[in-house]
C-alpha cells in the first residue's frame, strides 16, 4: 500500500519532503518510481519540528511514532503542517500509533490532503498477513484505487481479508497486548536506564538508546554473541544508537542479563 502511495501522490516536479532519519523504505520508494526528494533534518533531540516544512514541495511523508527512533509528533503539530500546506499530500504513516499516539485519523474529515496509514504487522501481531489500511479523503483514495487496479486488482486475498476483519473485531485481545507491550517497554526503558543508558522517549514497541562510553557497533557486536539481537544503523547522526526491540517480561530479562555481562566485562571495564 505505501508503494502505491508513493506512485499515486508523489509524482511532482518539486520534492517530497520527509526527516532525514526515518523508515528506510521512502528513499527505496522514491529511487523505485524516480521521485525526487529532499531530507529534512530532525531536531538535535531527534524531534520533527514542522515549521522546516514550510517551503515548496511534492508532497510530505512522515512516520509518527518515527522509526527508528520512537519519537511522538502532536496532533497540534500534524495540524500545523496540514494547515501550512494545503496544495500538498501529507501522509502520517501509523505503523506504531497503537503503542503510545493518537490517531491522525480524527483530521481526515477536515484536511482533504491528509492520508494516514496503518499496517496490521505491528500493533496487530500478524506481519505475515501482508495487511495495510489507508484512510483520507475520497479523492486520494481513488487515486490509490487507480494505482492499485492497475497494478492488481486483487492485491489482498481472502484469507487476509478474513484475517484483518477478525483481528479488528478482537478488541480485547489488541488492547491486552498493546497494553502488555507499553508496560514492558516502560520497564525496559527503566532498566536501560540504570545501566547508563540515555533512552529517547519511545511510543513504539522499540526503543531506541545510547550508552554514553560504549560504542554502539561493538556492544550490538557483543550481544549477537549471546544469541540477542539489536539493531545498529550505520548512519550519521544516529551510529551510536540501537534500536532495541520491546520484548515480553522474560525476554526483556534475558536481553539485561547479557547486557549486564557484556558491560562487566574486562574488555569494556572503564
Ligand atoms: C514506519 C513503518 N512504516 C511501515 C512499515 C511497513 O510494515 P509492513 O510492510 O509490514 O506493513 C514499517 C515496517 O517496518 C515501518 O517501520
Amino acid at each position: 500500500m505505501l508503494a502505491h502511495v508513493f506512485q499515486a501522490l508523489f509524482q511532482h516536479s518539486t520534492p517530497l519532503l520527509f526527516p532525514d532519519i526515518t523508515y528506510s523504505f521512502y528513499p527505496v520508494y522514491c529511487g523505485l518510481y524516480g521521485i525526487g526528494y529532499t531530507t529534512i533534518p530532525l531536531a538535535n533531540d531527534f524531534t520533527l519540528r514542522v515549521a522546516d516544512y514550510r517551503r515548496p514541495n511534492g508532497g510530505i511523508i512522515f512516520a509518527n511514532p518515527n522509526a527508528p527512533t520512537g519519537c511522538l509528533l502532536s496532533l497540534a503539530d500534524i495540524e500545523w503542517l496540514l494547515t501550512h500546506n494545503r496544495d500538498s499530500a501529507v501522509v502520517v504513516d501509523e505503523a506504531y500509533i497503537d503503542f503510545g499516539g493518537d490517531t491522525a485519523i480524527a483530521l481526515v474529515d477536515r484536511y482533504p490532503n491528509l492520508l494516514v496509514t496503518q499496517t496490521l504487522s505491528k500493533s496487530r501481531s500478524l506481519a505475515g498477513l501482508r495487511v495495510g489500511l489507508a484512510v483520507g479523503h475520497p479523492e486520494l483514495i481513488e487515486a490509490l484505487e487507480r494505482i492499485k487496479n492497475s497494478f492488481n486488482s486483487y492485491p489482498l486475498d481472502r484469507l487476509a481479508i478474513a484475517g484483518a476483519v477478525a483481528a479488528f473485531a478482537d478488541r480485547d485481545h489488541f488492547e491486552y497486548t498493546r497494553r502488555a507491550v507499553i508496560a514492558s517497554r516502560e520497564q525496559l526503558r527503566t532498566a536501560l536506564g540504570e545501566f547508563g543508558f540515555e533512552v529517547l522517549p519511545s511510543a513504539a514497541n522499540f526503543v531506541f538508546a545510547r550508552h554514553p562510553r560504549r560504542d554502539a557497533a561493538e556492544l550490538a557486536a557483543a550481544l549477537r554473541q549471546y544469541g540477542v539481537i539489536v539493531r545498529h544503523f550505520h548512519q550519521p547522526r544516529i551510529e551510536q544508537f540501537l534500536r532495541i526491540t520491546v520484548g515480553n517480561p522474560e525476554q526483556n530479562a534475558a536481553l539485561l542479563a547479557v547486557l549486564g555481562e557484556v558491560l562487566e566485562s574486562r574488555r569494556w571495564r572503564d
